[in-house]
This record gives C-alpha cells, sequence and structure tokens, in this order.
C-alpha cells in the first residue's frame, strides 16, 4: 500500500488532532495544516469571535469552504475541528484522497484536555462535561462511519499513537525509506501555508 495523499484527522475537542497531526506529518515527511489555525488566519480573528459575531451557523460555512479548500492538498496531514462531521456536506471533502483516522477519546480525557481551555466557545458554560457527553453520544457514530483507522488515546503519548499509525497507514515502508522521501519534500515549496 501506498501512503495516500492525505491523512485526515477527526475527533472531538481534547483528543490530541492537533499534537498528534503535527508529529505524524513530521514522521510520514508532509506538512501539517490545521483548518481552524487557517479560518483564523484568515478571519485575522480567533474562534470565540467568530462564534460571538457570527454563530456557530457563520463557523460552520467557514469550516465547509475551507475544508473545501483543503480536500485538494496533497503530502497533507489535515487536523479537522471536532464538529466538522457534522454537516453531511463536509463528509466527501474529508474522504477525498484521504485516509481518515479517528482518534477515540474517554470523555473522561477530553474533559482533563480541555479543563483550562477558553478558546473553545462550546465549552465555556456550567457544564463542560455533559456538553463533552452529548456532543460524544452525537457525533461518535459519525467519526465511526466516516474513519478508515479508529485509534484509540487514552493511556498513550502522543509518540506512541503516532508509531502505530504509520505503521497502520504504510505498515510496508521501512523506516529509512520514510526518512528518504522526507528530505526528499524539504526541498520542495509547498504552495499551502503550514500551520505549527
Ligand atoms: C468544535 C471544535 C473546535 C473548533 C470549534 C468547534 C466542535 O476544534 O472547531 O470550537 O464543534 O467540537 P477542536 O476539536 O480542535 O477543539
Amino acid at each position: 500500500m501506498s501512503l495516500p495523499e492525505r491523512v485526515v484527522l477527526v475527533g472531538p475537542m481534547g483528543a490530541g488532532k492537533s499534537t498528534i497531526g503535527r508529529m505524524l506529518a513530521k514522521e510520514l515527511g508532509y506538512r501539517f495544516l490545521d483548518s481552524d489555525r487557517i479560518i483564523e488566519e484568515r478571519c485575522g480573528a480567533n474562534i470565540p469571535w467568530i462564534f460571538d459575531v457570527e454563530g456557530e451557523g457563520g463557523f460552520r460555512l467557514r469550516e465547509t469552504a475551507m475544508l473545501d479548500e483543503l480536500s485538494g492538498t496533497t503530502a497533507t496531514v489535515l487536523a479537522t475541528g471536532g464538529g466538522a462531521v457534522m454537516r453531511a456536506e463536509n463528509h466527501p471533502l474529508l474522504k477525498k484522497n484521504a485516509v481518515v483516522v479517528y482518534l477515540k477519546t474517554s470523555i473522561e480525557q477530553q474533559v482533563e484536555r480541555t479543563r483550562k481551555d477558553r478558546n473553545r466557545p462550546l465549552l465555556q458554560n456550567e457544564d463542560p462535561e455533559g456538553v463533552l457527553r452529548s456532543l460524544f453520544a452525537i457525533r461518535d457514530p459519525l467519526y465511526t462511519k466516516l474513519a478508515d483507522i479508529v485509534m484509540f488515546t487514552d493511556r498513550k503519548s502522543p509518540r506512541l499513537v503516532v508509531r502505530q499509525l504509520v505503521n497502520r497507514i504504510n505498515p510496508k515502508t521501512p523506516r529509512h525509506k520514510r526518512q528518504r522521501r522526507k528530505e526528499g519534500r524539504e526541498h520542495v515549496q509547498g504552495p499551502q501555508r503550514a500551520e505549527g
């Protein structure tokens, strides 16, 4: 099996999509893109501001447009927002030329990892754990349906998750070949703005 054009990471807030995505991209010699960060760059505003001014609906429209734009990229690991699976029209955009990876994470881990976060508007309320639970009930079946690989992340270091993912995505390519590919790519200027 050869490497897919894109690896797309889906999963809830606090699943580690950005951390794992950045490390995985490095390992594969791919560029890392984070759809939320690019939306923020383009808007010149952060996600809480977009939710405040345009509502969640406005943010979702921007998210779909961004996923559409990024669906044409190659040699990319893409981290998506936790709600990217909510609009059916996003599904083909997520799947296009991609291996979709669901980073599956317990509610306890999600709560722990998002506890101090102020950048996620959906969790700025009295009961963030309750919100994470209801979102999980709705979204887990969608993540699972879309995923080519479901990877549990609880009690695993990001490094271990990345190692397991590389083996699942491309078990046949030995490490030295991945390294050579990586070195080759470092000489290629990508058109996209890489995050991180
Ligand atoms: C959201 C998740 C966030 C961000 C926005 C909405 C969601 O991304 O897109 O706050 O609906 O779950 P992360 O999953 O990267 O936190």
